[in-house]
């Protein structure tokens, strides 16, 4: 180890290193089904333009997935889809690596480590936990509970400097950089980069079609919540038909969108597939009632999605691709994670005889 000092007075990485540091992205998404367009805005295709600029690390997080209850297969299936979503989206897995999360032992390994210097009380705050746990917290799951340490291991075990994510993992991003923070205290060095979240684009919340103060997800119970990425062009043209709204037209000052949550939702959808500002739609719609608009926002969601949707269909229907670039991407993860996982037992003292 180098024990020349960094910048901040500890002691620097060795010199190796450095050019690693650089610029590396690691996100993920978990293969829990229903993969819809808040995936798609407000993460997957942020990935898709930072992947000529990044070395980039993007993950099928299965083990996340596992915190609450999985079907074996549909959990192989939806481990297949996202990959297929990622690739479809256009993701190039052989610029970027792309693997799924429990072909690299690492991600556990290092998040028992960083679990051993998390304090609980950080634990506590983390509202994705109380939500997911309801009222019955004492049936919760140990692992759902160390999801954001297990998430934490994920981005360092890369030393990613770039999280790009949607706004409701910003938490767990602070906590990410917290325990980075907590290990290089510990052991006096700067060893984990402080990674970034990068929160980009119009659609970094994207909320649910039957109620825009709550956000569009996976699990919610109702369909046409959501648009999912692999709906075909009726059923997303009946989901924005339904979408809620509110009697009064579109704004033509966006400022008159507060107070209109659904309104709101929808026009920054617009915005977001079509690369406009809320303000440039709102100037473009202003005065139109919802009917033209909802037809207009569905034929553009449908040029949109619509091949997306078609190109991950085709892929699923050919696993054997699938899963060759899983594997791939598993061995090429691998390489950094092992040589990463020697390095942190080395700091620590954890002998290997
Ligand atoms: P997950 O699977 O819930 O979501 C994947 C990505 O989609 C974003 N997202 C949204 N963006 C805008 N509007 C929405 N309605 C919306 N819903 C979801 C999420 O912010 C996310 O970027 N904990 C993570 C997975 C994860 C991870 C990581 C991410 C595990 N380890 C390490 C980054 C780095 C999650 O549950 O994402």
């Amino acid at each position: 180890m180098d024990k020349a000092l960094g910048d901040d007075g500890h002691r620097a990485v060795p010199p190796g290193e450095r050019s690693e540091l650089m610029k590396r992205i690691f996100s993920g998404v978990q293969p829990t089904g229903n993969l819809h367009l808040g995936n798609y805005l407000g993460a997957i295709r942020n990935w898709v333009q930072l992947q000529s600029d990044y070395e980039c690390i993007f993950c099928i997080v299965d083990l996340h997935a596992i915190t609450l209850p999985q079907d074996p297969d549909e959990l192989r299936r939806h481990t297949r889809e996202v990959t297929a979503a990622y690739v479809a989206a256009g993701i190039d897995p052989e610029r970027c690596i792309i693997f799924n999360q429990s072909t690299v032992a690492g991600h556990s390994q290092l998040s028992w480590l960083l679990g051993c210097l998390t304090p609980l009380g950080w634990l506590n705050r983390m509202t994705q936990f109380k939500e997911k746990a309801g009222k019955h917290r004492e049936n919760a799951g140990l692992g759902l509970y160390a999801y954001p340490v297990l998430m934490a291991a994920d981005i360092l075990l890369y030393k990613a400097t770039h999280v790009p994510v949607g706004e409701d993992q910003k938490q767990h991003l602070e906590l990410a950089r917290d325990i980075a923070g907590a290990f290089n205290r510990r052991y006096d060095l700067a060893y984990f980069p402080l990674p970034e979240p990068q929160i980009l684009g119009a659609a970094t919340r994207v909320m649910s079609l039957r109620d825009g103060t709550s956000k569009m997800s996976k699990s919610d119970p109702s369909d046409y919540s959501r648009i999912n990425m692999t709906d075909d062009a009726d059923t997303v043209a009946l989901k924005i038909r339904r979408a809620k709204t509110d009697p009064e037209p579109i704004p033509e000052d966006v400022e008159a969108l507060e107070g209109r949550p659904e309104a709101a939702n929808l026009v920054g959808i617009y915005g977001a597939l079509a690369n406009l500002s809320r303000a440039e739609v709102c100037r473009q719609y202003g005065g139109k009632g919802f009917a033209d608009f909802k037809k207009d926002l569905s034929d553009l969601a449908v040029s949109v999605m619509g091949p997306i949707g078609a190109e991950m269909q085709r892929l699923v229907s050919e696993p054997g691709y699938v899963d060759d670039i899983l594997r791939r991407g598993a061995e090429r993860a691998n390489e950094i994670a092992e040589r990463h996982i020697k390095e942190v037992h080395d700091i620590i003292g954890l002998l290997r005889p």
